[in-house]
């Protein structure tokens, strides 16, 4: 007998059109499609062409439509700002109505782009879901990235608009985001004619007069109606690291995105229209676009916005408390922040003062989940820990416990199986399948499925090459792994020089370019070191040029400021070491994979093609001087 998730994972595959055309009759279609999936210009593959639709219309007018205008869609919980506040299905509609009506005033049409720039506040999603209402695209930058981060961006998505608020709050820091704003618009090369301000109370933002508008005045704005849109039009640009200072802009369309991600809903994580479903992320990471924003409206239930950390807003018992205050169903987080839950309170002790009767199941993704942190949340919470794997370009879990399909047994380390719709194969280097166990390239037969990527931002050859390009006919994920007997994944390592640090996707390719630009540096390397909470964390390394003067640590302190200033602090790029040379190969390639080796103190070999080994002895003992390498006393993997 098989059980539902075999059916539904084999049916995906030999039938995709049937089993998606299936799952597309769940959303609202002002005309339906003239063909499900257009394969016309392999390996553009595009879903549900001719279809016509609008995302905003089935997130939130469809359900005060259906007698859910009293729900509660939004729940904010700030313990920031000792705030929690409910926005129902008829409140939201009227809100975002009421902000696009503002945005078509200030010129904004279907096709546009609007950047938005916020903390983790309600007023972040309703800009989204009233740029879906335009039909314009929007383009959500986290706000931890730094200014010229945002003129990177603004550069390359051109926006009409850019909506902002006056700060964000870190924990007990205001942030002004304005002046952030205001030196990226200085920096950008594009000038948007607009920006729109949130006014928080703990901050209020400078405005420049004509160009920049205050939130308040949507009040007085009359109601956009939704604009139909083609399926296969652009519904956003979230960019993401690739492996140079260019980050890539990953574009999702309306009908096949919205399909995938209400069949997720029930089928992933058992989610019913009406639960409490809470993904404790951010708005400017895909997750939050996906579980945050999304998913969850799109299918009836209550998503909650949260403004706060795991621990320190105002203690461990932070989650417990928003989980049992709020009834939530499903937790969605980075294995990271349990992680720094069971630092603070290792035997959950804070966990006894909470009632958490409603909690069904804790999804955890965004890197890779250790054993330790699957068990300790696994014997404390009593319920199951789904381990789900997916990327930016992904939009949806590429592995999963598919929860509303069929629970699977754990295996620690693994995030199941892949997901319908994910024909999923490990290829060797020449490009041969491996047999179970054997670790190769994970890479997705094309077509992917809906709610996927399908180009990137005015860079349809750099999606070509990026992705498609090194296994015709396949998506290459650029994590290795392998798949074992049971059809269990486990996703190692990225094969490129992405780094994830506190759940956070990183290019060490990127701050390289930061540390080379310094007048000092002659030559750099960074590279991902092991750390016992943030999963990662960037490590430098500097040559200075010949004559320079200045005392080593001055020379770091400026470069860690530099990399805070031109990335920003999400970075986290803290530890940096002078080294006299770097180690490379005889053609010149510098051996970052050894040097991270020495750096968490992992046995390596001895790359044959080194070109001078002392140069391991200077790295080790540089490392050794800053607490890595054999000085390490912190037990990593
Ligand atoms: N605006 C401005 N600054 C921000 C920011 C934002 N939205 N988000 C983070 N930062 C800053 C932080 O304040 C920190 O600054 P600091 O160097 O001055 O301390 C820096 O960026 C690094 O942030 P982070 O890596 O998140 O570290 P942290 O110590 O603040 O918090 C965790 C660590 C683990 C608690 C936090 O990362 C977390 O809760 N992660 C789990 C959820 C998650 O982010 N998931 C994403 C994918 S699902
Ligand atoms: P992002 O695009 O920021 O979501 O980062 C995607 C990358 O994070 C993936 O390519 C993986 O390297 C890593 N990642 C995400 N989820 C998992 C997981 N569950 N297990 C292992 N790695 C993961």
């Amino acid at each position: 007998m098989t059980n539902a998730y075999q059916q539904a994972y084999e049916r995906s595959l030999k039938d995709p059109e049937g089993f998606w055309a299936d799952a597309a009759k769940d959303i609202h279609w002002n005309k339906t499609w003239d063909k499900v999936l257009d394969d016309s210009r392999k390996p553009f593959y595009r879903w549900f062409t001719g279809g016509e639709v609008n995302t905003c219309y089935n997130a939130v007018d469809r359900h005060v439509e259906d007698g859910r205008g009293t729900q509660a869609a939004i729940i904010y919980d700030s313990p920031v700002t000792d705030t929690v506040r409910t926005i129902t299905y008829a409140e939201l509609k009227d809100q975002v109505s009421k902000f696009a009506g503002l945005l078509r005033g200030l010129g904004v049409d279907k096709g546009d782009r609007v950047l938005v720039y916020m903390p983790m506040v309600p007023e972040a999603v309703v800009a989204m879901l009233a740029c879906a209402r335009l039909g314009a695209v929007h383009s959500v930058v986290f706000g931890g990235f730094a200014s010229n981060e945002l003129a990177t961006r603004i550069n390359d998505a051109q926006p009409k608009v850019i909506v902002s608020a006056s700060c964000g709050i870190e924990t007990a820091r205001v942030i002004p985001y304005k002046p952030l704003l205001d030196h990226a618009i200085d920096l950008a090369d594009h000038k948007p004619a607009h920006t729109v301000v949130l006014q928080r109370p703990q901050v209020a933002a400078a405005m420049v007069a004509g160009r920049d508008v205050d939130w308040s005045e949507a009040d007085k704005a009359a109601p956009a109606e939704c604009v139909t849109v083609a399926a296969t039009d652009p519904l956003y640009i979230l960019y993401t690291s690739g492996t140079t200072g260019q980050p890539k802009g990953v574009v999702r369309d309306n009908g096949g995105h919205m399909v995938a991600l209400k069949w997720t809903m029930k089928n992933v994580y058992n989610i019913e229209p009406g639960q409490v479903f809470w993904a404790a992320s951010d708005v400017g990471w895909v997750v939050g676009h996906s579980y945050i924003c999304y998913a969850p409206l799109l299918h009836g239930a209550t998503t909650v916005v949260y403004e706060g950390k795991p621990v320190g807003t105002p203690d461990a018992g932070a989650f417990w408390r928003v989980i049992s205050q709020h009834k939530i169903t499903a937790l969605f987080t980075a294995p990271t922040a349990f992680r720094a839950i069971k630092r603070e309170d290792p035997n959950a002790e804070l966990l006894q003062k909470y009632d958490m009767s409603s909690l069904k199941a804790l999804f955890l993704a965004g890197e890779r989940s250790d054993p330790d942190t699957i068990k300790w949340a696994q014997t404390n919470l009593k319920v199951p820990v789904v381990d789900h794997w997916w990327q930016t370009e992904t939009g949806w879990a590429i592995a999963a416990n598919c929860l509303g399909l069929h629970e699977f047994p754990v295996k620690p380390g693994s995030p199941t199986k892949a997901a319908p719709g994910w024909d999923l194969q490990v290829l060797d280097e020449g490009h041969h399948q491996c047999k179970p166990g054997q670790t190769g390239s994970l890479v997705v037969k094309l077509p992917l499925p809906p709610g996927t990527f399908y180009t990137l931002w005015n860079a349809e050859q750099r999606f070509f090459e990026s992705y498609m390009a090194e296994y015709p006919g396949f998506y290459k994920t650029a994590d290795a792994g392998m798949i074992d007997e049971d059809g269990y994944v486990y996703v190692m390592s990225r094969t490129d020089d992405i780094i994830n640090v506190a759940g956070h996707r990183l290019s060490t390719g990127q701050m390289e370019e930061v540390l080379a630009s310094h007048p000092d540096v002659a030559e750099c390397a960074v590279i991902g070191v092991a750390d016992q909470l943030k999963g990662q964390l960037p490590l430098g390394f500097i040559c200075l040029k010949a004559g320079v003067t200045k005392a080593d640590d001055d020379v770091i302190k400026e470069v860690v400021k530099l990399v805070r200033e031109v990335i920003g602090p999400v970075a986290a790029f803290k530890s940096c070491t002078v080294v006299k040379r770097l180690p490379k190969t005889r053609s010149g390639k510098i051996l970052r994979g050894t040097m991270q080796k020495i750096a968490d103190n992992q046995d390596f070999k001895m790359p044959a093609t080194i070109d001078d080994p002392a140069i391991l002895e200077e790295i080790d003992e540089s490392l050794q001087s800053i607490g890595y390498s054999k000085a390490r006393t912190e037990a990593v993997e």
